[in-house]
């Protein structure tokens, strides 16, 4: 396809979602959160109270979930799981813990390939995820990996959580992200790591509108 993509990869919390979406817009291009999809696998599972120890019930369960995606009247990106609004359980750790545990069987992420890949249409795709740049669009001609250090990505998580009225602690939330960050670089099947001609950006200290601009700066001025 000649159709054009640019990939953001990086570990949770590093501010991927935020970063994506901005970008998509400014560009006036699709958005692919990758993330929505194995999250709502994810929690599709647990609906069905399928054992995630069993990889061909969650292989089906993959297969079979209907995901949709919409904004609404704020602009917000929601979800749908089998035609229901999830995006907020969607967005709570223990989804983000089911996703990154289904997200280790090769079949599942076999099953979510070609419908993300789907998500590619003109005039432009910006695809986010772990694997964006390495799996599902290794052809893409712009791609980035987004850092950030474990305790700012543990603070971004504690704000938004708390602005939400979820409790959590501060100390919990480390420990969940810097476990995850474990998981998903040590699995065998598509572990997080940088494509090779990714540009990286450490987003430590810098504010969204500076990334976003450091992002756009790497595709032709339009
Ligand atoms: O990005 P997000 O935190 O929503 O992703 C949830 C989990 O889904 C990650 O921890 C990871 O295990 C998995 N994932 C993945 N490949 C992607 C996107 C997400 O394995 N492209």
């Amino acid at each position: 396809s000649s159709t054009p993509v640019l990939t953001i990869d990086g570990p949770s919390g590093s501010g991927k979602g935020t970063i994506s979406r901005l970008v998509s817009q400014a560009l006036g291009w699709h958005y692919l959160d990758s993330g929505a999809l194995y999250r709502a696998v994810g929690v599709a599972a647990g609906w069905a109270d399928l054992d995630l120890a069993d990889p061909a019930a969650l292989v089906r369960c993959a297969f079979d979930t209907r995901i949709g995606f919409r904004d609404d009247e704020r602009g917000e990106l929601r979800v749908l799981v089998n035609d229901l609004d999830a995006t907020d359980e969607l967005r709570t750790e223990t989804a983000g813990a089911a996703a990154s545990a289904i997200a280790a069987i090769p079949e599942v992420r076999a099953a979510l390939k070609d419908r993300q890949r789907a998500f590619r249409q003109p005039p432009g795709l910006v695809a986010d995820g772990r694997d964006m740049g390495t799996v599902i669009f290794p052809d893409a001609a712009y791609k980035v990996f987004l850092t950030a250090s474990a305790e700012e990505r543990a603070e971004r998580r504690y704000k938004q959580l708390k602005d939400k009225g979820v409790s959590v602690t501060l100390d919990g939330l480390l420990r969940e992200i810097l476990a995850r960050d474990a998981r998903d670089a040590q699995r065998a099947v598509a572990p997080l790591r940088p494509a090779p001609d990714a540009v990286h950006i450490d987003t430590t200290g810098l504010g969204i509108a500076q990334v976003v601009e450091r992002v756009l700066a790497l595709l032709p001025p339009r």
